[in-house]
């Protein structure tokens, strides 16, 4: 139940990479420090978002629906249980349908900050998953393919880092999303026992709010790490004071 968790963040923060791509021209952007930079800034994510959704290869900007990830891997422990998830081959459909409800800037020094209040109403993300795990003193071990949908996921990305050369250089992403409603499956949780498996899930499907709050901590620590490695490669290649002028 875990990697449908992490598979969520897969999904979702991938939208931080709400930068303009090399092209300006056909961009909107907004003057700092004028007196509607906010609704500006609001405006301007909603606008280019379908341009930024298709991908732009020569900044390494990927395509964000479907987004694609190849693998990712995340240690949990609650209580009890402790294990480490691996995920393969996730694609995660949605993020097309981001709305922009506000945005909020600092400038400060050499340091830039963005908070992005978004909501998405809906996501599917599917892939292969390998659970390897503890209870107590029971070993649970879990692989195959699974799939999550959720709907009104919203939530605050944060973006935080350092003015180097007119490069943006992040030191600090967030993003710890609210789910209004999920459902997941996974072809086996429990070592290929079919029952337990359908057992988990039915408990899963019922208590997936505490669950997911469980694991967002978890998720969010590999996820982070995986965003501000994407977004800087990306960052690289755009200059701040045309990005944000
Ligand atoms: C997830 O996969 C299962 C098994 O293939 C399928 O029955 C289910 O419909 C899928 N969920 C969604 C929302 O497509
Ligand atoms: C983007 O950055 C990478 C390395 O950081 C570089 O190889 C590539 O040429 C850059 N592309 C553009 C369009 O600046």
């Amino acid at each position: 139940m875990q990697t449908q968790t992490l598979a969520l963040f897969c999904a979702l923060c991938v939208s931080c990479i709400a930068a303009q791509p090399a092209d300006f021209s056909q961009m909107k952007t907004c003057k700092r420090g004028s007196s509607d930079y906010s609704s500006c800034m609001r405006l301007a994510f909603q606008e280019n978002w379908p341009t930024i959704v298709r991908g732009i290869p020569v900044i390494d900007l990927p395509q964000l629906d479907p987004f694609h990830l190849d693998v990712m891997s995340t240690d949990y422990e609650f209580g009890e249980v402790t294990g480490k998830i691996v995920v393969r081959n996730v694609k995660s459909y949605g993020l097309a349908k981001t709305r922009f409800l506000s945005i909020r800037s600092n400038h400060e020094d050499n340091r830039y900050r963005l908070e992005i209040d978004l909501e998405i109403p809906k996501m599917f993300v599917e892939g292969d998953f390998k659970s390897d795990g503890t209870i107590g003193s029971f070993n649970v071990m879990g692989k195959g393919e699974f799939n999550v949908s959720m709907e009104d996921v919203s939530g605050t990305m944060t973006l935080e880092g350092e003015i180097i050369n007119d490069r943006w250089v992040l030191d600090k992403f967030n993003f710890m999303p609210e789910v209004g409603n999920m459902k997941v499956w996974a072809s086996d949780l429990f070592n290929g026992n079919k029952e337990l498996t359908k057992a988990a899930l039915t408990f899963a499907n019922q208590y997936w709010q505490i669950l997911y709050r469980g694991m967002l901590p978890h998720a969010a620590k590999s996820w982070n790490a995986y965003m501000i490695n994407l977004c800087n490669r990306i960052l690289s290649n755009l200059s701040f004071s045309k990005l944000f002028p």
